[in-house]
């Protein structure tokens, strides 16, 4: 099993009156090569979920094994490193940093594991090409469509070979084309054999997931697999 939570809560003000249950009692397994979709209204906790799986938030109650490993008996360093190892992060707004170029972004994950400039170019390259804008390692995020941009956080996701990709509304600032090409370069990224876990608001998105965690409230209401064409 590649994922297992259990019980997780995550309240903020917790005991006051104010208190918000952002998560309220997930339990979920998720195992290697499966391609989830997190589905729900805004508000529902997604974000909570992702930051929590991808070890950038810890929850306030419940436990959390990665590949294994008990999260919460685990230092900050290490989770660093396994963060940066065992996972790619795709976010609705690219987070890509405005003053570097497509590579030196690309190129970012790549210095944190410590890995030597003409072979991090070298990887970062690689996975520029992947996406196909290997002709535009030197343009900066703002010389780039939102697509584009978009496909530079993918290949920063990626440049690193992760076992698993997540990615936070991904198409979210999209028009609907490049939102399916995006959609299909996961796809195809699944199919190779990384996990993928992907939140959305958006149904149609979740109805191409092999599977479809629904959550409302912090909870999760439903949770099927799916016949998928593309698979
Ligand atoms: N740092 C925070 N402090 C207080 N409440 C928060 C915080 N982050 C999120 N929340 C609340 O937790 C709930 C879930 O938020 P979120 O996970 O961002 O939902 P989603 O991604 O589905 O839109 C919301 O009610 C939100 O207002
Ligand atoms: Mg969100």
């Amino acid at each position: 099993m590649l994922i297992k939570l259990q019980n997780v809560y995550k309240i903020y003000s917790e005991g006051l009156e104010a208190e918000v249950r952002a998560l309220d009692g997930i339990n979920l397994e998720i195992d290697y090569g499966e391609f989830v979709a997190v589905v729900g209204p805004s508000g529902s906790g997604k974000s909570t979920l992702m930051n929590i799986l991808g070890c950038l938030d810890v929850p306030s109650h419940g436990s959390y094994w990665i590949d294994g490993v008990d999260v919460n008996e685990r230092s900050d360093a290490q989770l660093s490193f396994l963060r940066n190892k065992q996972i790619g992060f795709i976010f609705q707004s690219f987070n890509l940093i405005a003053s570097m170029n497509a590579l030196e972004n690309v190129e970012l994950p790549l210095i944190y594991q410590g890995i030597a400039p003409a072979k991090r170019q070298a990887l970062a390259m690689e996975a520029l090409g992947r996406v196909g804008l290997a002709q535009r390692s030197h343009h900066r995020p703002s010389e780039m469509s939102g697509g584009q941009q978009q496909r530079v956080a993918i290949a920063r996701a990626i440049a690193t070979k992760p076992p698993i990709i997540m990615a936070d509304e991904p198409t979210g600032a999209l028009d609907s084309k490049t939102g399916r090409e995006v959609l299909s370069f996961l796809q195809g990224l699944n199919r190779e054999g990384s996990t993928i876990i992907l939140i959305t608001h958006d149904n149609s998105i979740a109805a191409t997931a092999k599977r479809l965690v629904r959550i409302s409230d912090g909870r999760i209401v439903e949770d099927k697999r799916q016949e998928v064409s593309w698979a």
